[in-house]
């Protein structure tokens, strides 16, 4: 009924100014990156504004009102930015060169390739502060960006995703990708000692 009043509301245009502000912030970082190794440690990036429906739906699961206060102060992820690396060394130097160099303050971090999820979900999730607002940056290997989008495929067929053998089956094919994503990190490490 009250859906023609934006529940972000004032204050789109100012979150879409820090969205753009930090994919710059992760462009700089990613060529600062590139500068000193040579390789291009950025496959792809992508950012969201969590839509208006999201956000409201997001709300009522939560229990808060459907106010801007809930939508950008108390849930920190309305503005969303995914950072897809080649390489595991690769996450990590972005995420030290963004929270050392940019204008950005580190809130909160949750390191899910260190402590990875039951289901085998692996990124490393950090909330950030830009100019007065909060942002969730996603920091994860081309192979557990793969995985998270099949798994969030699956889970939408509901019922599926439930059985037992599904869900160990998916953290089989997590555990894989990521010996996977381990091995071929070494396999660089050594080429990369070679040349240096
Ligand atoms: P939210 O209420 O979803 O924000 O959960 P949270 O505050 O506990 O944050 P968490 O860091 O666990 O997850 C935030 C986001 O990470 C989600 O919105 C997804 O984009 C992603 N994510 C977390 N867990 C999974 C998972 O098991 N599978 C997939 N595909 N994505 C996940
Ligand atoms: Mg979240």
């Amino acid at each position: 009924m009250e859906s023609a009043i934006s529940i972000y509301g004032e204050r789109k245009e100012e979150m879409e100014a820090v969205m753009l502000a930090l994919a710059q912030d992760v462009r700089d970082a990613a060529a600062a990156v590139k500068a000193a190794t040579g390789a291009n440690p950025v496959e792809h990036l992508k950012y969201r504004i969590k839509s208006e429906e999201s956000m409201r739906e997001k709300c009522r699961r939560q229990g808060l009102p459907e106010t801007p206060e809930s939508a950008l102060q108390v849930i920190r992820d309305a503005i969303g930015l995914r950072v897809i690396c080649p390489f595991l060394d690769d996450v990590y130097a972005i995420r030290d060169h963004l929270l050392s160099h940019a204008q950005v303050e580190l809130v909160a971090e949750k390191d899910y390739i260190r402590s990875v999820k039951p289901n085998g979900y692996r990124s490393l999730h950090l909330i950030v502060k830009k100019n007065g607002c909060f942002a969730e940056v996603q920091l994860r290997t081309i192979s557990m960006d793969t995985w998270a989008a099949l798994e969030h495929q699956i889970r939408y067929k509901k019922g599926l995703a439930d059985s037992a053998l599904i869900f160990e089956e998916l953290k089989r094919c997590a555990d894989e990708l990521a010996s996977t994503d381990v091995s071929m990190q070494i396999i660089r490490s050594t080429i990369q000692e070679k040349d240096g």
